[in-house]
């Protein structure tokens, strides 16, 4: 971090105010409302919080909203209540049952449309399937699967029982798999055999198969059948889905949890080879997910909402199930490539179902913009009204084609900014009140105080960057990272006591608007993909022909960031194009493919500071082919740069 300079480069400054016609009928219709509001929450937070928690279904209704001892935080936690019952049975009471919750396409074309009743009385059955097998609350559930509405019956049945998922994006391979699944010591898992992906099948049950030969904690593998390839079946084991699940009572007990209590942990890339365990409980985080879902995509009844995020990372836990669910919304899910069987499929299932609400990542935008605008403008899209960008900055130029392109110029953008860690989305225009500037994710959400500060912790002056940290403590953030207390200190409290780091760059410009410019650490955002440099080094390291390595990003126009890995050789290797693709499978094969490092650069020596640290900087110049610019006195071997740049 102290080796980075913040620049701001950003000079865009094209303003678009809200249209009058969305004001007119959005849930917040003016900056005054939203100021109001804003105010309201961070000058008496407490009742702020405990006016909002009424909003949800209670079996004991909390008396206080906030437990703050920094880094401790606990919402509402005198309260009981049950996730999956705010998500489905309240929805069902209140002669919601035959509204669609799941609007699922997949990807060779079937559609399947989930009620509200229907979706409670799969996830009772699941739930009483697990809990036959001895399900407690508090116990660990792996989810290995592909986008089908099985997966949030999964998390849900979870949910309901007070079983924490630990959902496993299905792009990670065996051996990343039985590292969660170790760490979370899970005793069940739900996977299916397959998945459709790119017009093949993408197996799904045989890298489970593969990391549980490790993985002495899992008692019991719930199998969903989806592609019907053939799959190994360990007796005693594996239990089929639709056999066992099927058989079940649908009328399940909820169990009635603390506020506090764990719902899910998810894997997250930081700055050291082993993923963070982020740990969220269930009001603050239902109540942070349910309240941004509403506000800032200013949810209708009628709306037909598609977040095309994979439901292995935040986004799709927090805005496929938990946020819109909770708010009985249609969530439109979609299984596969956005290019099956061509590059117009978004368009296509946006027409076909009238999709109003789109919320997708600007690496995906940048692609569509690359495939041409034919795509889109070939369909008909007057039926959106929202768009929504998550996962990065997005670049001015892609959020001005997205407005005119696909939004047709009428609808608002809301470039959202969060992370795992915080659960909810933190800042955002909502889309009535507030204008909007390309590439800003302009303004804090409720109860959401952030701050733009020095090394020191110093506030900078508007225009100028820094790093961005958070000051109060919000319903939806992380409580610990599961089983390692002490690295959720040091991470997200070490670097300005008492404020949580988020690791990100950012500015505030003299309209008090946030424009956010990427990360500070070592963890890079590969198509919308959020990796630690450090993971992928010891899994490069692990290789026997390697001495040493280290990974850095490299701005590159579709994805982002792309990695590029620096490696020195042991003695007995030898550099080649053949040892360089080897390299790039093992890390494939260890990790998963999207981790694939781009390009390996084999380099006699690394550049390090005289204490042996390696010099990120140097090398992010080089990945970039530029000449290192700034302070290299503190280079341990200065020749070493020359080495480097082949002089
Ligand atoms: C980046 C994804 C700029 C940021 C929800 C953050 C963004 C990291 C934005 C978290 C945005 C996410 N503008 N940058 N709108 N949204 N980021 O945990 O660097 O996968 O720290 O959560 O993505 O990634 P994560």
């Amino acid at each position: 971090m102290t080796e980075q300079t913040i620049e701001s480069v950003s000079h865009e400054n094209r303003i678009f105010p809200p249209p009058p016609e969305f004001a007119a009928r959005a849930r917040i219709g003016s900056r005054e409302e939203y100021e109001r509001l804003y105010r309201e929450s961070i000058e008496n937070p407490e009742a702020f919080w405990l006016a909002r928690a009424a909003e949800l279904t209670w079996a004991k209704p909390p008396t206080r909203a906030i437990h703050w001892n920094p880094p401790e935080a606990r919402f509402f936690e005198d309260g009981e209540l049950n996730v999956s019952v705010n998500c489905l049975d309240r929805h069902v009471e209140a002669g919601l049952g035959d509204r669609v919750a799941i609007l699922w396409e997949g990807e060779p074309g079937e559609v399947r449309r989930v009620t509200y009743r229907e979706l409670l009385e799969e996830v009772s059955r699941l739930a009483n399937l697990l809990r036959s097998l001895g399900a407690k609350p508090g116990d660990r559930v792996g989810i290995y699967m592909g986008m089908v509405p099985e997966v949030a019956v999964a998390m849900l049945a979870c949910a309901r029982l007070g079983l924490v998922h630990t959902v496993i994006f299905g792009g990670f391979a065996a051996d990343a798999i039985r590292d969660r699944l170790n760490d979370a010591g899970a005793r069940f898992v739900i996977t299916q055999d397959g998945a459709h992906r790119r017009g093949k099948i993408l197996p799904l049950k045989p890298q489970v198969d593969q990391a549980l030969t490790a993985v002495p904690s899992v008692e019991k593998v719930i199998v969903l059948e989806r592609t019907r390839q053939p799959i190994d079946w360990v007796e005693g084991r594996d239990l089929a889905w639709h056999e066992h699940v099927g058989a079940q009572s649908s009328d399940a007990a909820p169990a009635i949890v603390s506020a506090e209590h764990p719902l899910f942990i998810l894997y997250t890339s930081g700055t050291t080879g082993k993923p963070k365990g982020v740990l969220h409980t269930s009001a603050g985080y239902l109540l942070g997910t349910s309240l941004t879902a509403r506000y800032v995509f200013d949810l209708r009844d009628d709306d037909i909402y598609w977040c095309t995020a994979d439901v292995g990372w935040i986004t799709g836990h927090s805005y496929i199930v938990y946020g819109p669910l909770s708010n009985a919304a249609t969530v439109l899910m979609y299984e596969g490539a956005p290019n099956q069987p061509d590059e117009g499929r978004f368009w296509d299932i946006v027409q076909r179902h009238r999709v109003t609400i789109l919320y997708t990542a600007p690496t995906a935008i940048r692609q569509f913009i690359r495939w041409g605008d034919e795509h889109p403008k070939k369909r008909d899209l007057s039926s959106l009204r929202l768009l929504g960008s998550v996962g990065e900055p997005i670049n001015p130029e892609a959020w001005v084609w997205y407005h005119e392109v696909i939004g047709g110029g009428r609808c608002p953008i809301v470039d959202t900014w969060w992370q795992t860690e915080t659960g909810a989305i933190m800042m955002s225009p909502l889309p009535g009140a507030i204008a909007t500037k390309p590439g800003s994710c302009c303004v804090p959400f409720f109860g959401v105080v952030p701050k733009i500060v020095d090394e020191r912790g110093h506030e900078v002056p508007a225009g100028s960057g820094g790093f961005l940290v958070i000051e109060q403590p919000w319903p939806s953030m992380l409580r610990t990272v599961y089983g390692d207390e002490k690295r959720f200190r040091e991470s997200y409290f070490g670097a300005y006591p008492g404020r949580y780091f988020t690791g990100d760059g950012a500015r505030r410009d003299e309209d008090g608007y946030f424009w956010v410019m990427g990360r500070v650490d070592d963890v890079v955002n590969v198509s919308g993909h959020r990796l630690g440099t450090a993971e992928i080094e010891s899994s490069l390291v692990a290789h026997p022909d390697v001495a040493e390595a280290a990974v850095v990003g490299r701005p590159d126009e579709l994805k982002g960031q792309a990695l590029v890995a620096f490696v020195t050789l042991k003695e007995h290797a030898e550099p080649s194009p053949e040892l360089a693709a080897k390299l790039s499978e093992h890390v494939a094969n260890d990790i998963g493919r999207f981790a694939r490092p781009e390009e390996i650069r084999f380099a006699p020596v690394l550049p390090k500071t005289r204490s042996g640290k390696i010099m990120r900087r140097i090398l992010k110049s080089l990945a970039d082919n530029r000449v290192p610019e700034g302070d290299v006195t503190t280079l341990e071997d200065p020749s070493v740069l020359n080495a480097l740049l082949g002089k």
